[in-house]
C-alpha cells in the first residue's frame, strides 16, 4: 500500500509518500519522500504565523511540493515541468490529509487540494488529526525504514500518556489503547511553543523563538550570584492537568522593566550574560511545568509509556530532563518507557500524517473514507 499525505495546518507545506509492504506478518514501512517547505521567513517579521499569508503560501507551494514528493519517491518519471495532475495517475492507494486542528484557512488549502486529487485520480481519502500525527512521529526513523511497525507501534505498553507541545497546542493525552485518545489537560491560553515565540520577540531574538531561546540558554554560566532571576511556574501545583503560559510571558515582560535588569541589558559587559540568564530561567520554568504535570499524570493513570511530540520536543534540555526524570522513576511500580521523535520529525511534516492513516485504514476499512472532509480548527483527539 502506498499513501500520499498532505499537511498544511500551520506554516509548513508538507507532502510525503509512505510505502507499506510485506503483508500482515512482516510489514515494512518505508518513507519514499518527506518534503517540507517552511514559511518561517515569511512570518518572521510578524513574530508569529499570519493565517492568510500561510494560506496564500500553501496555495502557491502545494502543487510544487507534490511534484517534488512524487519525483523523489520515483512515482513520477518524466520532467516536473511537463506534469499535469489530470493526465497522470501515480501508483498510490490512499490520500491522507490533515483536517485539524490548526489554522482554518491553511487547513482548507490542503483539504481542497487533497479532495481534488482524490476525485481526479479516483483514490480514497482520509482525514487525520494533526496531533495524532505528532504522537505517531515518535515511530518515524531518519534512516527511513520502520522494519517491524506492527510490533513497534502496536506493542507500545498501554496506558500511555502523550504530551503534545507545539506552537499551537499543549495537551496531555491519555491513550488506553491504540488509536484511542482522551485529552486530560490542555493550555488555557498560550501554547508552550507560542510562549517561546512571544518571549523571543520581547527579547528581540526573532522567530521562531524556541531554537533561539534554547541557544541563548545554553550559553548561560553562573557568574554573578548577587543577581537572581526567578520566574513563576504557572499552575505547576494545580490539581488538574491544564497549563497556562501567558502569565509566564507577562512575568518576563515585567522582569525586563525592572531597573536593575534594564540597566544590565543596556550594559555591554553584562547584557549577554543577563540575556542568557533570562532565557535559561524561562526555558526551565516551561520544562518544570511540562515534566511535573506529565509525570503526575503518568503516576495517576499508571502509565507505562510517555510519548513526547510536537515542535517543542526539539528542545534538547526538555528531552534530557525528561530522560533523567524517567530514568529516576525506574524504582517505582511501573517501568516507564519514554518515546521521543527523532529531531527531523519534531516539527510539522506529512509523514506523521501518513502513518496513522495506514493504521486507521487497516483497522477500519469502511468508515475511514468519508466522501467530503471539513476543516476543523479545534478537532479534538478522541
Ligand atoms: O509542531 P510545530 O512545528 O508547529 C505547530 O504545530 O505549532 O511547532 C512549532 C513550535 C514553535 O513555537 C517553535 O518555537 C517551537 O515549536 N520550537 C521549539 C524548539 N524548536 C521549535 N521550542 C523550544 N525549543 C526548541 N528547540
Ligand atoms: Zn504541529
Amino acid at each position: 500500500m502506498r499513501i500520499l499525505a498532505i499537511e498544511t495546518s500551520c506554516d509548513e507545506t508538507a507532502v510525503s509518500v509512505l510505502n507499506v509492504s510485506g503483508g500482515f506478518k512482516k510489514t515494512k514501512i518505508k518513507i519514499l519522500s518527506n518534503i517540507v517547505a517552511s514559511q518561517v521567513k515569511i512570518h518572521a517579521p510578524w513574530g508569529g504565523v499570519v493565517p492568510n499569508l500561510a494560506k496564500r503560501e500553501h496555495q502557491r507551494n502545494l502543487p510544487i511540493i507534490l511534484k517534488k514528493a512524487l519525483k523523489e519517491s520515483k512515482l513520477l518519471k518524466f520532467p516536473i515541468f511537463n506534469f499535469q495532475f489530470s493526465k497522470f495517475i501515480p501508483k498510490i492507494d490512499l490520500i491522507a490529509v490533515t483536517n485539524g486542528p490548526g489554522l482554518e484557512p491553511a487547513l482548507w488549502v490542503g483539504i481542497n487540494f487533497a479532495q481534488e486529487l482524490a476525485k481526479e485520480w479516483k483514490k480514497p481519502l482520509i482525514g487525520i488529526n494533526h496531533l495524532e500525527g505528532h504522537i505517531f512521529s515518535v515511530f518515524l526513523k531518519k534512516n527511513r525504514e520502520i522494519r517491524n511497525p506492527k510490533s513497534e507501534i502496536q506493542n507500545i505498553k498501554f496506558p500511555a500518556i502523550a504530551l503534545v507541545v507545539s506552537g499551537g497546542h499543549t495537551q496531555l493525552v491519555l491513550m488506553e489503547k491504540p488509536l484511542k485518545y482522551k485529552v486530560i489537560g490542555q493550555t488555557l491560553d498560550d501554547a508552550a511553543g507560542e510562549a517561546f515565540d512571544k518571549v523571543a520577540r520581547l527579547l528581540g531574538l526573532g522567530y521562531p523563538g524556541g531554537p533561539v531561546i534554547a541557544k541563548e540558554a545554553e550559553k548561560f554560566k553562573i557568574k554573578n550570584l548577587k543577581l537572581k532571576i526567578s520566574l513563576p511556574r504557572p499552575m505547576i501545583n494545580s490539581k488538574d492537568y491544564n497549563f497556562s503560559f501567558s502569565g509566564l510571558k507577562t512575568a518576563v515582560l515585567y522582569k525586563l522593566k525592572e531597573p536593575e535588569i534594564k540597566i544590565g541589558l543596556a550594559n555591554k559587559s553584562s547584557s549577554s550574560y543577563l540575556l542568557s540568564f533570562i532565557c535559561k530561567e524561562f526555558q526551565q520554568a516551561v520544562i518544570d511545568v511540562l515534566i511535573k504535570k506529565t509525570m503526575r499524570a503518568a503516576k495517576e493513570y499508571r502509565a507505562k509509556t510517555i510519548i513526547l511530540g510536537g515542535g517543542v520536543a526539539a528542545n534538547k534540555e526538555l528531552r534530557r530532563q525528561f530522560q533523567e526524570k524517567v530514568a529516576n522513576n525506574s524504582g517505582s511500580r511501573y517501568l516507564l518507557n519514554l518515546l521521543m521523535p527523532e529531531m527531523e520529525f519534531t516539527g510539522d511534516n506529512a509523514t506523521m500524517i501518513a502513518l496513522p492513516a495506514y493504521f486507521r485504514v487497516s483497522k477500519n476499512k469502511k468508515s475511514a473514507f468519508p466522501r467530503t472532509l471539513k476543516a476543523d480548527s479545534n478537532f479534538r483527539l478522541k
